[in-house]
């Protein structure tokens, strides 16, 4: 989604922001744009389509300045084109701005400027903001840009993270949150700072940072730094962190794509989830996010789990592997259906949020209801520092690192390892699991580095399965108990980056009506991994019989006796059931990934998509 680079230093500030773009490219986005001051004057290029439009049109060597703001826009108000890209400016050219987020209530303020007879060249409603500033700074005795755009922002309903220059006041940048992430970066001798809305942009020059946090301002300038709140509070401390990842983890590492290489560090990230987690000798389980939960966790008598997207679908497997493992009753929930409906939530609750990026905006406003009515929430994200990190009373991080690929993969097996862990230490707490079968667990997933690559080494064939379905333009997915959320997040896989149409259901549901799209046209996986088996065999003939095409995801040695000579099979290596998802998933990813590379679509960016939804 929307992204935001600002830069004030010693270095060139159109060559930084225009390098801080490009990293934040990954979030998703159909324009881009910068501004900077020179010569006195506003100067702003922005293009609809990709960064390399706006390199187009604008050098950094050419350009040579030390204050810059930039911005990937993701279409809200108004159709991707120039014209309605960032940043916008105000009808005297005074002030620059950039905006992530949505001003609920533009219209109204576009009217009353309307009235005060200014005008609008865009149909966003960000320029809005950018007047509204103006029009306030044109009314004050004491102009101040800050003071402006505090007031214009107490006024507005919505959500922003916004970067504001002026030609008056040209060795500042203003800069306020509410809703849409800002962090602020802390380069060198405490007088360069760079401002982004993700920690990717920033980490080329700096790991010292500061999270702005909601309703909060921060204006930088070469003699340092102040922060306040949008209620004109003075904010005298505030904690700085370090980035923890490193830059050649935001580089391609020789592969074709990030989706690619993402989907290659799997054995290792899967490791990184669990390192210093288990206990093999004891059977037991640690995490440390957690260990002042004991209580909360022990006690509580239902577990909620809110998610989106693919983490609502290992939010799935994580609801039958508590109940399973722990006894306990769990129910998913779509964060943003949750959020509205009102629930009732009961005192011996406990909610678990889970977020790869740590900033969808439908997950934090149900985090949000939560903690209104007063129940603990815990967050599996993979993002350090996120806000769903930091709004939720504790957590589990996945240490995967950064995942640029749109189409999430690792996190997603991340997500399912933590998960797993967490039911196992679950069902230890509430005397549901023998340390017997934990620590039989535990084996099991120790093996699983060399089980992925395994399957990952399996990839030439993957790759021919995946030219056969590329002329598909329906592909069905299906699955019984755990082999159903992982039909569902293969399902979702193809159709984000190959734009083929693909569904994932139960399998049994099948037969409720989806059966009626069954020909010999409908390539139909089914991921099988011993699941129901007798029952899972069953459907497979059901398909059979109306001359679907099975493509079928099994154990190895499974269907030995049981597959047709046209069906085909991606075998992945044995395990115990709870551990198997994790196995199911991989050659699904590889799937997606080599038709949509038969098909020659844009892997990382998929068209219309955003990494980090943060509008609801
Ligand atoms: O960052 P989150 O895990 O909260 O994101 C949730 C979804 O937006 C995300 O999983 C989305 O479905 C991905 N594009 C899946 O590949």
């Amino acid at each position: 989604m929307c992204g935001i680079v600002g830069y004030i230093g010693k270095k060139n500030a159109t060559e930084v922001v225009l390098n801080g773009l490009q990293r934040v490219e990954y979030r998703g986005y159909d324009s881009t744009g910068i501004a900077f001051i020179k010569n006195k004057s506003i100067q702003i290029y922005k293009k609809s389509g990709r960064l390399t439009q706006l390199l187009s049109v604008v050098q950094p060597d050419d350009n040579i300045t030390n204050v810059a703001i930039g911005h990937t826009r993701w279409a809200t108000h108004g159709i991707p084109n120039d014209s309605n890209a960032h940043p916008h400016s105000d009808n005297h050219n005074n002030i620059a701005v950039v905006h992530n987020g949505i001003i609920e209530n533009y219209r109204n303020i576009k009217t009353m400027l309307l009235q005060k007879g200014y005008n609008f060249s865009s149909d966003t409603d960000s320029e809005v903001l950018a007047v509204f500033i103006s029009s306030i700074y044109d009314e004050q005795i004491n102009k101040d840009i800050t003071e402006a755009t505090r007031l214009a922002l107490a006024k507005v309903q919505g959500t922003f993270g916004l970067l504001v220059i002026s030609k008056i006041e040209p060795n500042k940048i203003v800069c306020a949150r509410r809703g849409s992430p800002l962090i602020l970066g802390i380069g060198e001798d405490d007088n360069e700072f760079i401002v982004a809305s993700d920690q990717t942009a920033i980490v080329d020059y700096t790991k010292k940072v500061i999270f702005i946090e909601d309703d909060e301002m921060v204006v930088i300038s070469n003699d340092g730094y102040y922060l306040k709140t949008l209620d004109n509070i003075a904010i005298k401390t505030k904690e700085t962190s370090l980035i923890e990842f490193e830059l050649g983890q935001l580089e391609k590492g020789g592969f074709e794509h990030f989706m690619l290489k993402e989907i290659f560090e799997q054995p290792e990230t899967i490791m990184n989830a669990t390192r210093g987690r288990m206990i093999q000798e004891l059977g037991e389980i640690k995490l440390g996010g957690l260990s002042d939960f004991t209580d909360i966790l022990t006690n509580m008598k239902r577990i909620i789990i809110v998610a989106c997207g693919t983490s609502w679908h290992s939010a799935l497997i994580g609801e039958y592997l508590i109940e399973s493992l722990a006894r306990l009753p769990v129910e998913v929930e779509y964060a943003s259906e949750f959020r509205y409906r009102n629930a009732p939530l009961l005192d011996t609750d406990l909610v678990i949020a889970i977020s790869q990026s740590g900033e969808t905006a439908d997950t934090l406003e149900a985090i949000r209801e939560v903690k209104r009515q007063g129940v603990p929430v815990i967050g599996i994200v993979n993002v350090v520092g996120s806000t769903i990190a930091r709004e939720t009373n504790a957590g589990v991080y996945l240490h995967a690192g950064p995942e640029i690929g749109v189409a999430s993969t690792k996190a997603f097996t991340s997500q399912v390892m933590v998960l797993l862990l967490l039911s196992i230490h679950l069902g230890l707490l509430h005397n549901k699991l023998s340390s017997n079968k934990a620590k039989k667990l535990i084996a099991e997933i120790n093996k699983l580095p060399l089980q992925i690559n395994k399957i990952l080494s399996n990839k030439d064939k993957i790759k021919d399965i995946a030219i056969q379905l590329a002329s598909s333009p329906n592909v069905l997915y299906l699955g019984r108990g755990l082999g159903y959320p992982i039909a569902m997040e293969g399902a979702l896989k193809l159709k984000e980056i190959s734009y083929l149409h693909s569904e994932g259901m139960p399998a049994a549901e099948m037969k409720h009506g989806p059966i009626a799209l069954i020909d010999k046209n409908m390539p139909v996986i089914v991921v099988a991994m011993g699941e129901q088996d007798n029952k899972i065999w069953s459907n497979v003939e059901e398909i059979r019989t109306r001359g679907g095409r099975i493509i079928l995801i099994d154990n190895e040695g499974n269907s030995a006796g049981r597959v047709n000579k046209e069906d085909i099979i991606i075998e992945v290596p044995r395990s115990v059931i709870e551990v198997s998802a994790i196995l199911g998933v991989i050659p699904l990813q590889l799937l997606s990934y080599y038709v949509a590379n038969h098909l020659g679509r844009e892997i990382d960016n998929p068209r219309n998509l955003a990494k980090a939804v943060t509008v609801e």
